[in-house]
């Protein structure tokens, strides 16, 4: 049996939301159609939250509309949603997509809090049990409209205001997320502090505390501020986990997870976690060539956006 590793492109919301140039929703559609044609399994194509808070990514529903028609077989799309706002916004796409193509066109809703009350409060204006009820009616909602529900935490491994987390900390977030009904727990190394030993450590927490099998529930979205990320891959890949987060070209950072002296650092890019699995014999879906000129494009797509800015 082939133990084909599932790749999930973050490029066009976590890539992009930490961009403030401008950027055209057409361009958008370019870079979400580019990377779903590189074979990938998922790609997360926007946010359905506060355009105050990411004003990037307050085009979500217009986005929705040019890509829908386009997804290829075989990929799915997914999209961030913090409230029930935001939820409403995500089923108007799809009732808008089903009524031009016959389908919808997010399959799943992804909601996010995390194992650090500062960067929950920074990045939602929440705790992290205020976030939880949240989440309820979302979840359930979700599932009525027959949509996956992937909940993120973020500072899996350190947090930018709190420093090093506790992976039991990690864990038990998770397991309450699992308990409300999410189908699949990302956890987020937000700010790239992750060594191939702090990953193992909170793989090894996650397979301690939680009942349910979860590594068929379990994906990793690691930011790649040392260039550690790839070995994390490697250790995460011999711990049993199956599906990771990359992001075309290796943009992005989540805005709120910035300090006055640090910008958040970018993403893992898919081009090299793609070759680190590959490194480890083992495969995914995606075309390499195609993969490449997505990342070209990506970050064509930004510097565009910084030279139309800067005119
Ligand atoms: P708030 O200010 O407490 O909420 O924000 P509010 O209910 O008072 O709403 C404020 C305004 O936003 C209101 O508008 C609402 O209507 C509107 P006004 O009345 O002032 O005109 N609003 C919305 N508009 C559109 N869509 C919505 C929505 N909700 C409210 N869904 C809120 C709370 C959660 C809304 C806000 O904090 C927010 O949107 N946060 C998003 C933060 C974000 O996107 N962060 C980046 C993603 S997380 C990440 O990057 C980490 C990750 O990559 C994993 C990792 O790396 O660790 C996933
Ligand atoms: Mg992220």
């Amino acid at each position: 049996m082939v133990d084909r590793i599932r790749i999930t492109d973050v490029g066009p919301r976590d890539g992009l939301q930490n961009e403030d140039a401008p950027i055209p929703t057409d361009r958008k559609a370019a870079l979400v159609r580019a990377i779903a044609d590189s074979g990938v399994d998922e790609v997360e194509i926007t946010s359905f939250v506060s355009p105050k808070w990411v004003p990037q990514l307050g085009d979500a529903a217009a986005l929705c509309d040019l890509v829908a028609p386009d997804r290829p077989e075989g990929v799915m799309f997914s999209a961030l949603v913090p409230n029930e706002r935001g939820m409403d916004g995500l089923l108007e796409a799809n009732q808008r997509a089903r009524e031009a193509t016959g389908q919808d066109v997010i399959a799943k809703a992804s909601v996010f809090t995390a194992a650090s009350e500062t960067f929950t409060k920074r990045n939602i204006n929440a705790t992290i049990d205020e976030s939880l009820a949240r989440f309820v009616p979302v979840i359930e909602r979700a599932h009525d409209a027959g949509l996956t529900l992937r909940a993120y935490v973020s500072c899996a491994i350190a947090c930018p205001f709190e420093g090093p987390i506790d992976p039991g900390a990690v864990a038990d977030v998770s397991r309450r997320l699992l308990e409300l009904g999410a189908d699949e727990i990302d956890l987020g190394d937000t700010i790239g502090a992750a060594t191939p030993e702090s990953t193992a450590r909170l793989v090894e927490r996650m397979l301690e505390r939680l009942d349910t099998p979860i590594l068929d529930r379990l994906t990793l979205h690691l930011h790649d501020t040392f260039g550690r990320a790839a070995d994390c891959v490697r250790t995460a890949l011999e711990m049993g986990v199956r599906s990771f987060d990359g992001a075309a070209g290796g943009l992005g950072g989540c805005p709120f997870a910035s300090t006055p002296g640090k910008r958040a650092p970018g993403n893992l890019s898919t081009l090299s976690l793609v070759d680190a699995i590959a490194r480890e014999g083992r495969e995914t879906r995606v075309n390499r060539d195609r993969l490449v000129a997505a990342s070209e494009l990506a970050e064509r797509v930004i510097a565009e956006a910084r030279a139309e800015e800067q005119a």
